[in-house]
């Protein structure tokens, strides 16, 4: 990021405006989403978005633990974002490291701002993200697959959760950048975002970008993240057509 200069021969856009991996600018990556993958967790999802290949499971209501740490008021949910050291072309050294912590804390505060928290006092929602397969944009594969799986385990929310990002790369805003185009392109705008209301809950800005492009990305990462509030409806109305017709794999 921050326009790192690209290694010989290498071009992030081609005369046609067409992006390394032929994407057009407002293009998104290929997406696909499955509810209910997992038998043993309340909730789950599993997305792939392009190369990104993510799992997320939900546990809870429960009691939470250390016990210092209940709100006697409503319910914490906290996000355990982790990438799998395979997920990356050199070895991900394995645990939590500052990283994953801060992606964690920002996927659990967007998170918070749908569930109706003030439900389950004392408790706890887990949420676990798994990374299997990184090529950028993780964070937003992550906040999309786990709002998926917590509409999965039945935990009552106020909407569902879309996230994409934005960028800038060669001099042009480009929607939902890959991992050639988050090293060396020139900004990255992640945001997690209520299409309903049109609510922001995740917003973060990595490079340089002027007031209008800015607004530019911000207004096409919103408009992407309509199709994906789409595509995860479509993920729970086809888990639940599944289980109406007597169940099969895949469905606890
Ligand atoms: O994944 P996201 O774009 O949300 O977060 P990032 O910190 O901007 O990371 C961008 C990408 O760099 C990741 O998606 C991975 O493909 C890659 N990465 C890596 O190869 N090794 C790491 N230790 C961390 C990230």
């Amino acid at each position: 990021m921050g326009g790192t200069p690209l290694p010989d021969g290498i071009k992030l856009m081609d005369e046609q405006g067409r992006r390394i991996d032929g994407r057009l600018p407002g293009e998104l990556r290929p997406l696909k989403i499955e509810a209910g993958v997992l038998r043993r967790a309340d909730g789950s999802a599993y997305l792939e978005m392009g190369h990104n290949k993510v799992m997320a499971a939900v546990y809870g209501p429960r009691e939470c633990h250390p016990r210092h740490m209940q709100d006697p008021t409503r319910a914490l949910v906290q996000c355990h974002y982790n990438m799998a050291s395979f997920s990356v072309d050199d070895r991900k050294r394995p645990g939590p490291d500052r990283r994953s912590q801060e992606i964690s804390k920002i996927i659990s505060e967007a998170l918070t701002h749908v569930v109706f928290t003030e439900y389950f006092p004392r408790t706890s929602i887990d949420v676990y993200i798994e990374v299997l397969q990184a090529n950028a944009g993780t964070r937003c594969a992550g906040l999309t697959a786990a709002s998926v799986a917590l509409a999965d385990a039945g935990i009552p929310m106020r909407d569902l959760v879309a996230s994409c990002a934005a960028g800038k790369v060669a001099n042009t805003m480009v929607l939902d950048l890959g991992k050639e185009e988050d090293n060396f392109g020139q900004a990255d705008i992640p945001l997690g975002y209520i299409p309903r209301t049109e609510e922001v809950v995740l917003l973060q800005m990595d490079g340089d970008l002027t007031a209008d492009e800015f607004r530019t990305g911000l207004g096409m990462a919103a408009d992407a993240c309509k199709k994906i509030y789409d595509v995860q409806r479509d993920a729970l109305r086809r888990r639940y057509v599944v289980a109406d017709d007597g169940g099969s794999e895949g469905v606890k």
